[in-house]
């Protein structure tokens, strides 16, 4: 198991609506998202970005949101109700050794992966699960903390998703992410 695993008390933690100032999920997916898409999430947690993206997604879209820990699904699942949501957000419970994204190969329209893959045991294996699930011409987005993530570790995740076939279209940074959009 990870050492770095998000506890889930942090997960109420990433729900501050004043997260918005700094890490405006409607500005960040901008263009990539559009009605109908079928959307993979991984590393969800409890749904800061999730919910944005199932209403972008619009009622024929789909977000498939993945996470390890139960705790942080459960949240998501009773936020998205709230908001009459849940019928466009599907919640699948990860493993440590492997996403369960089987039945998705090559039937995502977008594959977002944001402050997850530091946290992850084999970033290489988590990132190629997910490159297998994207059809060939949409987008992968990845995005991971300034804070924990040094440029380098970015990289090399980076990295791994070009040897995996993906071509880097736009790196950039905002406050508080490194933020790199690479298309299959
Ligand atoms: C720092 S939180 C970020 C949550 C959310 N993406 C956000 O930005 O608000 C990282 C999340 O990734 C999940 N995670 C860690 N390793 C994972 C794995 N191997 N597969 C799926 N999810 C994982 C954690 O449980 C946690 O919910």
């Amino acid at each position: 198991m990870t050492q770095r695993l998000c506890p889930v008390w942090m997960g109420y933690v990433l729900l501050n609506p004043l997260r918005r100032l700094i890490e405006n999920p409607k500005k960040l997916f901008g263009e990539l998202v559009r009605p109908g898409m079928l959307v993979i999430e991984a590393g969800c947690g409890m749904g800061y970005f999730t919910l944005a993206l199932a209403s972008m997604v619009g009622p024929s879209g789909r977000v498939v949101a993945v996470d390890i820990q139960e705790g942080m699904l459960s949240v998501l699942r009773k936020r998205a109700g709230k908001r009459g949501l849940s019928e466009r957000i599907e919640t699948r419970l990860a493993t440590d050794d492997t996403l369960p994204l089987q039945d998705l190969s090559g039937r995502a329209d977008l594959v977002v992966a944001l402050h997850v893959v530091h946290e992850v045991t084999d970033p290489e294996q988590f990132l190629s699960e997910l490159t297998r699930t994207l059809k060939p011409g949409e987008v992968f987005l990845l995005a991971e903390p300034r804070g924990h993530v040094k440029a380098e570790e970015f990289e090399e995740s980076v990295r791994s998703l070009m040897v995996m076939g993906l071509q880097e279209e736009k790196r950039y940074k905002d406050l508080s992410s490194r933020i790199s959009i690479l298309k299959k």
